[in-house]
């Protein structure tokens, strides 16, 4: 069993970086950020506190879909609101303790590439390898808003707002595990990202 842990903040290009590193070594790929989105959607739509939610919560990844108590919410969790929504929630205890505890039983059997924001600090601490994906704020919203199709200086906004949440909450704030690799993107292509993190992996002996 091989885990490899892949945070950063939101932006850094880890979900189109592990997906294809996942691929590449012939890993299952886990977006620990679609459970939180997908935890914030239910409760929206539920009227419900998303702490009451999170524990029942069926949430699957099949291939690049998200299914939540069977039903595909892929496109609905990427909506700025959820976005949103998703940030306060995963700020809350009660939600991170249920979530985490559902990533770490699917951690327990297989190789993975797990990417979030507290996969190599909280989620699996034991991981093979580590890396911290960062990139300039700027960077990351041009990014982002490409990828969306949504206005930069937007998205600039709202990323500046919950990047400072994410790493100022009390509860698993978004760092850099002590012994994780940091990688800068800003000035690096996606090719050579993800041929770095391959490196770093058949290093260990891991593949
Ligand atoms: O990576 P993302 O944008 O899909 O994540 C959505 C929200 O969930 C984001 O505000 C950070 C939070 N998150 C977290 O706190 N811990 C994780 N392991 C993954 C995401």
């Amino acid at each position: 069993m091989t885990v490899v842990a892949i945070d950063g903040p939101a932006g850094a290009g880890k979900s189109t970086v592990a997906r294809a590193v996942a691929e590449r070594l012939g890993f299952t790929y886990l977006d620990t950020g679609a459970m939180y989105r997908s935890v914030a959607l239910a409760a929206r739509e539920r009227g419900a506190e998303p702490a009451t939610i999170a524990p029942a919560l069926e949430i699957q990844q099949l291939g690049k879909r998200v299914l939540v108590d069977g039903r595909d919410v892929t496109e609905a969790i990427r909506k700025p609101e959820v976005s949103e929504a998703a940030s306060r929630a995963a700020a809350d205890p009660a939600v991170r303790e249920a979530v985490v505890a559902q990533q770490r039983r699917l951690l327990e059997g297989g190789d993975w590439v797990a990417e979030g924001r507290d996969i190599g600090s909280v989620v699996a601490p034991e991981a093979d390898v580590k890396v911290f994906l960062t990139a300039d704020p700027a960077e990351r919203a041009r990014r982002r808003a490409s990828e969306l199709g949504l206005d930069e200086a937007t998205v600039l906004a709202e990323q500046t707002i919950r990047d400072q949440r994410d790493q100022t909450r009390e509860h698993s704030p978004l760092q850099a595990a002590p012994d994780a690799i940091t990688l800068d993107t800003t000035h690096m292509t996606f090719a050579e990202v993800v041929a770095r993190i391959a490196g770093i992996v058949a290093g260990t002996g891991h593949h």
